[in-house]
């Protein structure tokens, strides 16, 4: 009989911590609907104390998701534990996590607590916890390296105060799998009444070994692990939710365990968190890189073809892909274009948002000789399905490009209802693009990324852009896609812009806490 691995996902929270991933509250709770589908135990929805945008994303996600325990962060102080209480309120079944760091150079160097006060602090903040709910998490930052003793100590406290699930996190990705694997096995075996809580890990990957250490906790003893999408996070991101899922599927002969996930929603996961945060998935990423199934060498091709095993270990449709093409045409009608939304597990909100999708899949139609699955999910971004957020509307772009000469941008904004005339220079027509619309909206923001992807295979393939703004402390991810690059280039400026425009709540990034 398999015990039941709980799969704590954390990508709206630590995958939020990596520079320039951070999402919007109608993003956020898209992943976390996808999180939901995808039947992750546990969603950490974000640090409600960070910003008041973080607290009402935690709250909306909170009110909405219904099947997967709704999370929100807090240092072990009470302030922040309200905040985390009072966000994750409305939730159906809410959890607190709270955390203190626990290693000799984070006692002394940055709490400057000794380590009776750190347990003090602990033992405190799980009081301030149970007011709000009876599912509480212990994280003891650092405990990567962190002395066994005091950490037998501090768990035992803080279960004695309340604590529900015990996470011994390896904060800065330094621990190996045989010695993580032993440190866990001894936390279980000498803290007292270990039994009646769930222990948990959470792995960095700065030596590339998140997925390795997780899974050898798993062996030891622990029955949760904290994970996220795409292996997104902090510095070198956290241990790879879809890594750690397929492995203990795949070796069923080796893990006792076993997860409550729907594999085939991971890849729409993947291309979701992609695309809103601007991360790319390197294309031979296990389970979820483009090329995570393709066989190049004549001998594998071959050994597929003839037994599909010869050389995988998966199947890719259980984890999500698909050659899936749209079966219909320019000339299909509203309610085939939403059955098929639908299939993908994309929900619009309103009539008005999929009215707006349906027209701009029209438009791409009569443009677009196939049309993907992928092509779907990039027509449903934020400024197709809620046109009205845009304060920047793009009207009309022109750009001239020749040999030899410099290219010439033409736009036309409407702007707040009004419309404005631009045109500028640039070294090259997206440039020259971004300097017409900067002519007219002169945000001052900084550009931190620009990029593109060719959303399918083909020459009439819609390019997906990326563009990053920075301004005030602020950063965006704003995406366009259009088969004609300089447009979606624009879209994706003007998305920035528009999300710079609109999320001024977002006072306070996470790592400023
Ligand atoms: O890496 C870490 O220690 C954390 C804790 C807050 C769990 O993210
Ligand atoms: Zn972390």
């Amino acid at each position: 009989m398999k015990q039941h691995l709980v799969i704590f996902d954390t990508t709206l929270r630590d995958g939020e911590q990596s520079p320039g991933a951070s999402m919007t509250k109608e993003e956020k709770i898209r992943v976390a609907r996808q999180l939901e589908k995808m039947r992750v135990d546990v969603i950490e929805a974000g640090f409600a104390a960070a910003s008041p945008g973080d607290f009402d994303a935690i709250q909306a996600i909170a009110q909405t998701i219904k099947d997967s325990t709704v999370c929100s962060l807090a240092r072990a102080n009470e302030n922040d534990i309200r905040r985390a209480g009072e966000a994750i309120k409305p939730a159906k079944s809410g959890r607190i996590h709270t955390f203190i760091a626990t290693s000799p150079i984070h006692m002394e160097k940055k709490l400057r607590m000794t380590p009776d006060q750190v347990v003090e602090q602990a033992v405190k903040a799980i009081g301030w916890a149970r007011e709000y709910t009876d599912d509480i998490e212990f994280s003891a930052e650092d405990a990567g390296r962190s002395e066994i003793d005091f950490l037998v100590r501090i768990f035992d406290e803080v279960i004695k105060a309340g604590a529900t699930t015990i996470n011994v996190p390896d904060t800065v990705g330094y621990n190996i799998p045989e010695q993580y694997a032993d440190t866990v096995r001894q936390l279980i075996a000498r803290v007292p009444n270990a039994d009646k809580v769930v222990w948990s890990v959470h792995c960095h990957n700065d030596l590339g070994l998140g997925v390795a250490n997780s899974l050898a906790a798993v062996l030891a003893g622990a029955r949760q692990v904290e994970c996220t999408i795409n292996g997104l996070g902090e510095r070198a991101g956290n241990a790879s939710l879809e890594e750690v899922v397929m492995a203990v599927r795949t070796r069923a002969d080796v893990f006792p365990v076993e997860t409550r996930i729907d594999a085939t929603q991971i890849v729409p996961a993947s291309k979701m968190v992609s695309q809103i945060t601007g991360y790319p998935v390197q294309p031979n990423k296990a389970v979820v890189g483009a090329n995570a199934f393709a066989h190049e060498s004549g001998i594998h091709q071959d050994g597929v073809l003839k037994h599909r095993e010869t050389y995988e270990i998966m199947r890719a449709e259980d984890v999500g892909w698909s050659q899936n093409k749209l079966v219909l045409g320019k000339h299909s009608g509203r309610n085939a274009f939403k059955s098929r939304l639908q299939q993908l597990g994309i929900e619009l909100d309103s009539d008005e948002a999929l009215n707006a999708a349906f027209a701009r899949f029209k438009e791409l139609a009569d443009r677009k000789h196939e049309i993907f699955d992928e092509d779907l999910h990039a027509l449903v971004s934020d400024d197709v399905v809620m046109p009205e957020h845009e304060h920047y509307k793009l009207v009309y772009s022109h750009v001239c490009s020749e040999t030899g000469e410099m290219p010439l941008a033409k736009v036309i904004l409407n702007v707040g209802g009004v419309e404005h005339r631009g045109e500028a220079a640039g070294g090259g027509p997206v440039d020259a693009t971004f300097k017409a619309i900067e002519s007219i909206a002169g945000s001052g923001a900084e550009l931190l990324l620009y990029s593109v992807n060719a959303i399918t295979t083909g020459t009439d393939a819609q390019g997906e852009v990326t563009t990053r703004l920075a301004k005030a402390g602020r950063i965006v991810n704003g995406n366009g896609a259009d088969t004609d690059i300089v447009i979606a280039s624009a879209r994706s400026y003007l998305n920035a812009l528009n999300k710079l425009y609109s999320t001024l709540d977002k006072v306070k990034a996470q790592g400023d806490v």
